[in-house]
């Protein structure tokens, strides 16, 4: 099966990674949308278009499941993109708060783009899923994603981030491309254990696959 995945450049390839450790022989196609890089400050509309020539380009090409393998893009856009091409099946990258809210941490930490912070869906994610007496903070990270696809210097950027924040015990690595940097930000956490959601994206793709085959089997 013809499977497309897309990020703001290469931190979605954290996620193809996971993806295909699982359903190791279906066909791939990514994009690592470097020139649009960062999303985490774009409007909704303009994140829409981009998004949309993707999943254009993605569908043309024979794609039937589309990985959005972007927070951001997933928490501002996947429920317009799922109206637009009622069609294709899409499977997006949601910051891992059920995850952590399953866990024992009593202090977390979400790091994330602006627009991730800013979504409506991470407000419901987090309204839906925070248990009592759990303390979950936010963090926006400006410039780090872009500064990551850039190749460069993320240790000055983190360091004004995350001073002084060391005291959690769980951090959620909000932002596909933060997956790799996950050593650099292990340095300023050194008690905390980090995590992302990539392996339970490509779990949920295999599903779909799979789902798909028995229909098919079945016509
Ligand atoms: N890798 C992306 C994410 O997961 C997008 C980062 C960006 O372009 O701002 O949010």
């Amino acid at each position: 099966m013809k499977i497309g995945v897309f990020d703001s450049g290469k931190g979605g390839t954290v996620i193809l990674d996971e993806i295909k450790k699982v359903l190791p022989d279906e066909e791939y196609r990514y994009i690592a949308d470097s020139e649009n890089c960062p999303y985490g400050d774009k409007s909704y509309a303009k994140l829409i278009r981009i998004t949309s020539d993707i999943v254009d380009d993605l569908r043309n090409w024979g794609a039937k499941i589309i990985v959005i393998a972007c927070n951001t893009a997933t928490t501002k856009c996947i429920k317009k993109l799922r109206k637009m091409y009622p069609d294709l099946q899409f499977v997006g990258t949601e910051p891992a708060v059920r995850l952590a809210a399953k866990s024992d941490a009593k202090k977390v930490l979400v790091m994330a783009t602006p627009g991730t912070i800013k979504s409506e869906r991470l407000t419901m994610l987090l309204k839906e899923n925070k248990k009592e007496g759990q303390d979950i903070s936010l963090l926006s990270c400006p410039r780090l994603a872009e500064t990551i696809e850039a190749g460069g210097d993320v240790n000055k950027i983190l360091t004004k981030l995350l001073k002084g924040q060391d005291n959690y015990d769980l951090v959620v690595l909000g932002c596909t491309h933060y997956s790799l940097i996950k050593d650099d930000i292990q340095k300023f956490f050194p008690n905390a254990e980090l995590i992302d959601g990539n392996e339970g994206v490509a779990r949920r793709v295999a599903e779909l696959v799979l789902k798909s085959k028995k229909i098919d089997r079945i016509v």
